[in-house]
């Protein structure tokens, strides 16, 4: 089994980190200026991690969010790094998402607040296993305990 597991975990690494790195090397002679330039959705990602983080601390104090934040959509249009695209697992984790983050502003929901915000994380954490493993130890830290 083990055999069947070790290319596809290798390739996912690969997918998510090396490839950035490999194709950052060698554009770097004619791209020297944005070298660093973030895709749209490493920006948005980005976004929807400050956002979801004060939700945390809202949640925790008793705040019951009211609007959604609109912007998220955009997790099924921008514009991913050069080196992904969009696959069918993509598409269906990003609906998802969207799905759970808005069951969070829900006001008629009978779910507790806490799980259904952390049930959103979850989906986070679930696409990046598939897509971009690098910053899931920092997204189970948004996690409410
Ligand atoms: C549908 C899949 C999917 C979902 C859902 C998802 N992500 Fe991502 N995330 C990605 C992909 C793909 C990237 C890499 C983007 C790129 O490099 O273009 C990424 C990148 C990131 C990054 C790194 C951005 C950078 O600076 O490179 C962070 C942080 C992140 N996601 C946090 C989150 C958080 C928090 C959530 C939930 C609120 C979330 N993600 C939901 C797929 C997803």
């Amino acid at each position: 089994m083990k055999s069947i597991f070790y290319p596809l975990i290798v390739f996912i690494l690969f997918a998510c980190h090396d490839k950035k790195d490999q194709a950052q090397t060698t554009e770097k002679a004619e791209k020297v200026y944005d070298m660093y330039t973030p895709s749209e959705m490493a920006n948005l990602m980005n976004e929807m991690y400050t956002y979801n983080e004060q939700l945390k601390k809202d949640i925790i104090d008793g705040k019951i969010p009211t609007e959604f934040p609109e912007k998220f959509l955009n997790i099924h249009t921008a514009q991913l790094s050069d080196f992904k695209s969009r696959n069918e697992t993509f598409k269906s984790f990003s609906n998802l998402y969207i799905q759970a983050e808005k069951e969070v502003f829900n006001p008629n929901s009978k779910v507790p607040l806490e799980t259904r915000f952390n049930t959103a994380i979850g989906i986070c954490i679930s696409c990046h296993t598939t897509e971009c493993t690098g910053p899931i130890p920092r997204i189970k830290k948004l996690i409410i305990k």
